[in-house]
């Protein structure tokens, strides 16, 4: 008898296990679908203010614009889509950009990637039981990117420089080439929201 209800027990225990192993595998794959949307939505926001700016009042304007709108920008998706939304580097410009300790972890997952020329796909990590990140790499795929974030001395000016520099004094996210390893999408769901998506 006491066989019985041993294995009955853990026979129960494995299926809640599996349950739960289940469930995880569900909000995963939500994070993963989410992610890509907020992320593609956030970029196209952000990218059409940049190319707006620009075509107002030249790269300078441009930087000053980013400098005061990129973040309210972030913070209002962040709103919209009741997430934490970041955009994250080895090399920051804004210091409110640097990586936790998570965020550290997957910048270097992917860099390795980029340097071993391998694809380049959305990562998910738990953070506790209750949180998920969405990590997606941000590779520097536009030659307008350069002008900002390239060679400084040639592609970007030192004009140009010391202006990004009065701006962003710590500011390290230079010096990249077209097609480089940028930097990451660090978007932080909360289970229940998941949990709630369809
Ligand atoms: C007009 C200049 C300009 C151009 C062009 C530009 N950026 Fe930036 N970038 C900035 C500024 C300024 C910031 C800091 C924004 C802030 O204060 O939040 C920034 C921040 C970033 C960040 C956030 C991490 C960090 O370093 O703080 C990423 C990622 C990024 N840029 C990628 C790109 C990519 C990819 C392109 C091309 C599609 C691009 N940028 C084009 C000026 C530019």
């Amino acid at each position: 008898m006491l066989k019985i209800l041993t294995a009955f027990f853990l026979l129960s225990l494995f299926f809640a296990a599996c349950e739960k192993e289940g469930n995880h595998r569900l909000l995963e794959s939500r994070a993963l679908e989410l992610g890509t949307q907020i992320s593609d939505s956030t970029q196209k926001v952000l990218a059409g203010n940049l190319k707006k700016a620009i075509a107002e009042g030249g790269v300078f304007h441009a930087i000053e614009y980013c400098n005061l709108e990129a973040m309210p920008i972030t913070r209002k998706m962040e709103e919209k889509y009741g997430v934490k939304i970041k955009r994250s580097s080895l090399k920051v410009r804004n210091p409110q950009d640097r990586p936790d300790e998570n965020e550290l972890s997957l910048l270097r997952h992917f860099d390795s990637l980029a340097t071993a020329g391998a694809p380049m796909t959305p990562a998910i990590r738990w953070l506790d039981d209750d949180h998920l990140l969405y990590a997606r790499p941000i590779m520097l795929n536009k030659g307008l990117c350069l002008s900002c974030h390239g060679e400084v001395g040639s592609a970007v000016s030192d004009s140009l420089y010391a202006f990004i520099r009065s701006k962003y004094p710590e500011d390290r996210a230079t010096g990249y080439k077209l097609n480089d390893f940028r930097g990451m999408w660090s978007i932080v769901f909360d289970e229940d929201q998941l949990e709630k998506a369809d």
